[in-house]
Order: C-alpha cells, then structure tokens, then sequence
C-alpha cells in the first residue's frame, strides 16, 4: 500500500479538499493498526466534522472501514434476514419487541448491538438487567439461534469493523460525533459487514438525538441509505421524533418491562406506533407477507420473546431488579404537559446510574427515570411527573439538577406524529 504523510491528508481536508481512495485506504489502515496517533486522527476527525465529505469519499471511507475486519454471511440461513438501526434516542428500547415481533412474522433479525455511552442507553445494557441472559454468543449460537429462535440481541464480535470500534471511542471524547459522514460511515461500516439482506434505520431527530433539525436528519438518512443501496442491502430510513423520551421509561430494567408490556398486547401508544411502524418496512424489505399488529395482537411476538431470553440463559419469568431509593419529582403548578425534554431525561438517567462515563464503568439494571405523564396529560400541584430511581441516593440531587426546566407546562398540548418522513 502507498504511504502517505497523515499532516498532508490532515492539511488537505483541513482546508476543504477531497481525499482520494488510496489515501483513505491508507489512513484507516494506519490508524487500525496504529501507525497514526489518536492525536492525529482526533484533528482529521475534526477537519472532517468541519468540511465534511462528498458521496464518492464517504462511500470509500466506509469500504476503508468495512475492510479493517471481517464480513458476517448469513446466506445459510432458510430465513430472510433483516435487521433495524436506530441512530439513538431516549427511551428508546424498540429493539426489544421489534426483534421478536418480525422474527414471529418470519424473518430472521440479527441484532448485534453495543453498550450505551452517555445519555442514550444500550440495547445490551437493557437486556443485561434480565437475570441470566448473556450478551456473549459464539458465532455457531448466533447462527443456531437465527435459525431456531429467529432473533437475536447479542454482543457485536471485536472483529467487525474494528476501525470503527476505535474511530467512535475517540470521537466520543473529542467533541466530533455529531458529523454525519462520521455517523453515516460509523453505522454503515458495521451493518454492511453484518451482511444483512435487508435493513431499516430509524433515524432520530430533535433535541434529545444527535441530528437537532429534520433537515440534518433527512441529510444523514440520504447518505445511510446511499451507502447501503450501493453495497446491495435493501435499505430504507424513517425519521422519527426525539423531542421527547419515548414511552415512560428511561433506563434498563424499567425499559425491558415496558417492552414486555408492549409484547403482551399494551404499552405506550408512542413506543407500539412506532415498532409496529419500524416492522411493517422490515417485514416488507425482507419480501415477507404478513400484518405486524395482527402477529403481534396474537401473542407470538411474545413467545419468540421468550424462546430468545431462554436461549441466551435468561428466566423470562423471573423479577427484574428493584432501585434501592426511590424519589418523585413533583409538579410546581396545575397546567397540561406541552413538552418533555428528552435530553435532559437521558441525562438524569444516566446519573442515576443507568448509563456509564467511561466504557469499563458499570451500570444499574434498576436505575433511571420513570416518567409518570407524558405530553398532552393534565396535572394539578404536587403532582408526580417523574420517578427518580437508584441504588444511590447521592446521584438524586444532580438528577434532580438535570431536570430543572425539562418539563414545560402550559394551557394546551397538540399531538404530534412520531414518524415524520422517510427515505427510501
Ligand atoms: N451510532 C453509531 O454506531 N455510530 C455513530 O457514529 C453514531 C451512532
């Protein structure tokens, strides 16, 4: 391979240049395997935030990032499989019945999935409040499951996109995640060496996730859509509302327990739209025939549910953790919820021990917030808007601090759609 000096391809994006396909071979090889220093791939990560990257540089970064590790083939498999991204919000534990209710209508769902840093929480993270369930398969699990079983929530192997795993950890501290040729290439990379048939991304917009403005949104849903039509994965995009924490709760074992709800047939109105939504395309792009409410209405989503937890060492019967300390956030007047700023929500939460600040830290299965309105609802003074939950009480106070001003009261709420548009 050509070398090529790092301060030259830093230089060159630095002042709004492209970089060539060699060159971008090149610094995604040298950085994988440490030829190039963080320091150095911390500015051209800056450089690329600032200047950003055409069609043609982002495609090749992605293939950069895809040929650091290895490709997944789930061509043995006797199902179609199809697979679901979220680009993260609050609340979001969609995976969770989502997963179950398409394998139920038939196809097969591989859902490697990473732990949470920061204020969104992780799909495993969540799962990992069930007594027994292990986020560890061997490869022949995974596939023995996919067939068996027909999902799988599990732990991506270190060995897809590596360049990646790295890559993120170092945006996530130098202030240079919310770019989206990074965000675009970061996801992609991941879910093309997956090798998945098919793939739905749901890409958040508004306060509480990455993208602030539909326009961003919609940006970033073009270029993942892009890059995923080109390397042969049907893939398609929803863009849904991240204003507001979705359903009530926010951590894990509290998000795990509103997913079962869903799958027995209740839950927030919010949190089964947009599964139900999010499986209606995963049904249709996997070419398979078959009414996602209905399969789920009959109870079979929930059984699938239950044969994964089993299958992965879990009791889908046994309790999931209580929080230790307990306190309610009250409301200071009468009004109707206008807004609940889900931002805020993800950081209380993640002070309370639902989520970590460093990769190796801990979480609480039992801590977050549970909130107790939702925007629309009337409330009168004193009234519990929100459960604070933890294991340590010290964390209330600055959970209490984040949620200053997070819940807006007024004389009328109108109701909005969660999904506002989509890509195909
Ligand atoms: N999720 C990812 O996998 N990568 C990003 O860059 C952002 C969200």
């Amino acid at each position: 391979m050509t070398q090529f000096d790092v301060v030259d391809l830093i230089r060159t994006k630095r002042g709004g240049g492209r970089l060539t396909q060699e060159e971008i071979d090149w610094l995604i090889d040298a950085y994988t395997t440490g030829t190039i220093a963080d320091e150095q791939m911390s500015a051209m990560a800056m450089a690329v935030f600032f200047r950003g990257m055409d069609d043609a540089e982002l495609s090749q970064w992605t293939d950069a990032m895809i040929a650091s590790g290895d490709r997944m083939d789930f061509s043995g498999l006797s199902r179609p499989t199809v697979d679901k991204h979220s680009t993260g919000g609050v609340g979001d534990k969609i995976t969770l019945p989502l997963a179950p209710l398409v394998a139920a209508c038939g196809a097969a769902v591989p859902q490697l999935s990473g732990r949470g840093l920061g204020h969104t929480g992780g799909t495993l993270d969540k799962m990992e409040a069930i007594p027994g369930w292990r986020a560890n398969l061997t490869h022949d699990e995974m596939m023995r499951q996919l067939e068996e079983v027909g999902a799988v929530v599990c732990a991506a192997g270190p060995g897809l996109a590596p360049a990646d795993k790295k890559l993120y950890a170092l945006r996530d501290v130098t202030g240079t995640v919310e770019s989206i040729p990074l965000i675009a290439s970061s996801i992609m990379s991941k879910k093309i060496a997956e090798g998945t048939d098919a793939l739905v991304l749901d890409v958040k917009t508004g306060s509480g996730a990455f993208m602030k403005t539909e326009e961003d949104s919609r940006e970033l849903a073009r270029r993942l859509v892009g890059l995923g039509k080109a390397a042969g994965v049907n893939t398609s995009a929803l863009i849904t509302r991240m204003d507001v924490p979705l359903g009530y709760a926010c951590g894990n074992g509290i998000e795990v327990a509103e997913a079962i709800e869903v799958l027995a047939g209740g839950g927030p109105s919010d949190v089964v739209e947009l599964t139900v939504a999010l499986a209606r395309r995963m049904v249709e792009a996997a070419g398979l025939d078959a009414d996602p409410e209905q399969v789920l209405a009959s109870g079979a989503a929930m059984d699938v549910w239950r044969a994964m937890i089993r299958a992965q060492g879990g009791d889908p019967d046994a309790a999931l953790p209580i929080a230790k300390h307990s306190d309610d956030l009250h409301a200071p007047h009468d009004g109707v919820v206008t807004d609940i700023d889900a931002m805020s929500v993800g950081i209380a939460a993640w002070r309370l021990g639902a989520g970590r600040a460093r990769k190796e830290d801990p979480v609480q299965a039992a801590a977050g917030v549970l909130l107790r309105v939702r925007p629309g609802d009337r409330v009168v003074t004193g009234q519990p808007l929100a459960t604070l939950l933890t294991d340590a009480p010290e964390a209330v106070d600055r959970a209490r601090a984040a949620l200053e001003g997070a819940f807006t009261l007024g004389d009328s709420s109108d109701c909005r759609p969660i999904v506002v548009g989509h890509v195909d």
